[in-house]
């Protein structure tokens, strides 16, 4: 079957169907108008939907013949980021902006359905296809799940379009890709008093100043030098007046890495650092340690297989290779159930818009990569199910 036949015809409906979103962008958990705007969608194609992780929703396209079921995901969300961009399809909502391409990947899903159901005929197997909420708060993934939206299926099947990757090449190696994100919080208790009669209370903001170098060891001296490590104190509150001795401390932090079993140990890791520092100085900490996202990981036999798909469909030089990101990315829920494979989709330009990084203010695309983007996810599916 030739796939990028089959979508050429879509190419205007998906860039559209991108617009359309792009100017009417909501934030996590509020995409009921997209959400509304896909059902239109899938409607007329005569798609059957169910809610999932509500406003989500999971679309069935059943083939005529008995198969495997992949899943195909497409993420809702947009960002609380003031678009800069001066384009006729700009947000029209103030404040809000899908700066980071979930327009598109929507867009790229509503084309792949119109396709996959023109040729239900001659697929073996059953195609879901997941619209997710919430993805920027790494919380609707899970809510998917929960509802059902993971049932049955054998493997899932993502892209995220990049924007400052150039258009023209894809990523889909093997591995941990992004990052897991755990958040955790220190309370340090000293005890209050006169800033001129240090001796007399015990110094919070010492203790806590302390803790945040020493956390710095972890990825220095504890962690091996080869994993991927990132330990960082986003916040530290304290004091109210320049000369009163803090009585208590509050810092604020994040942890992200590649490797799980260290990801495991990372609490006992702080918890040990910020007591036994606390205590150097007669302070006390405690760890509120909050278990986030995990690392997204394709499986090796699903990158070699979005590989050959890639390759079918934007030629041998598309393939480029990048290192794992430090960013999270709530796919990781859908990998740690069932093997899957997350792809990068360079559509970056700078005769159309630049090279901007997601959630910048001029963040933009390519559209071009949309009709690829598409194929990809036909092609992909197509080889998953006939293999
Ligand atoms: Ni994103």
């Amino acid at each position: 079957m030739d796939v990028k036949k089959l979508v050429a015809p879509h190419k205007q409906y998906v860039i559209d169907m991108r617009r359309e979103f792009h100017q009417h962008p909501e934030p996590s958990w509020k995409e009921t108008e997209t959400s509304k705007r896909i059902k239109r969608e899938l409607d007329s194609m005569g798609i059957p939907y169910r809610a999932a992780g509500d406003p989500g929703l999971v679309a069935t396209i059943k083939g005529s013949h008995p198969g495997k079921t992949i899943a195909l995901r497409a993420d809702m969300d947009a960002l609380e980021v003031t678009e800069a961009n001066e384009v006729d399809y700009k947000s029209q909502n103030p404040g809000i902006s899908h700066a980071c391409g979930h327009d598109a990947h929507m867009a790229m899903l509503l084309g792949a359905a119109r396709v996959l159901n023109g040729i239900k005929e001659e697929i073996r197997g059953t195609v879901k296809l997941i619209f997710q909420p919430a993805e920027e708060l790494v919380s609707g993934a899970e809510s998917i799940i929960r509802d059902g939206g993971l049932d049955g299926v054998d493997t899932i099947f993502g892209i995220h379009i990049i924007g400052f990757l150039p258009i023209g090449l894809i990523c889909a190696q093997a591995g941990a890709r992004l990052s897991s994100a755990d958040h955790f919080e220190i309370r340090i208790k000293g005890q209050g008093g006169h800033g001129g009669l240090p001796h007399q209370g015990v110094d919070a903001i010492v203790a806590a100043s302390a803790v945040v170098m020493n956390l710095q060891s972890i990825v220095s001296r504890e962690s091996d030098p080869t994993e991927p490590v990132v330990v960082s104190i986003g916040m530290f509150h304290a004091g109210t007046r320049n000369n009163v001795i803090a009585d208590s401390a509050r810092l604020e932090g994040t942890v992200r890495l590649f490797n799980k079993e260290l990801g495991q140990q990372m609490p006992g890791i702080i918890e040990r650092i910020a007591k036994s520092t606390a205590q150097a100085y007669r302070a006390e900490a405690e760890l509120i340690y909050t278990v986030g996202v995990p690392p997204t990981v394709n499986d090796p036999g699903c990158a070699q297989r979005a590989a050959a798909s890639i390759q079918k469909i934007a030629g041998e030089g598309a393939l480029f290779e990048v290192p794992p990101v430090t960013g999270a990315e709530d796919f990781a829920f859908y990998t740690e159930k069932v093997p899957g494979v997350f792809v990068f989709l360079g559509a970056g330009n700078e005769a159309k818009g630049g090279l901007y990084p997601q959630h910048h203010e001029k963040f933009n695309i390519d559209e071009d990569a949309l009709e690829t983007g598409t194929a990809l996810h036909v092609q992909y599916t197509l080889d998953f199910l006939n293999e």
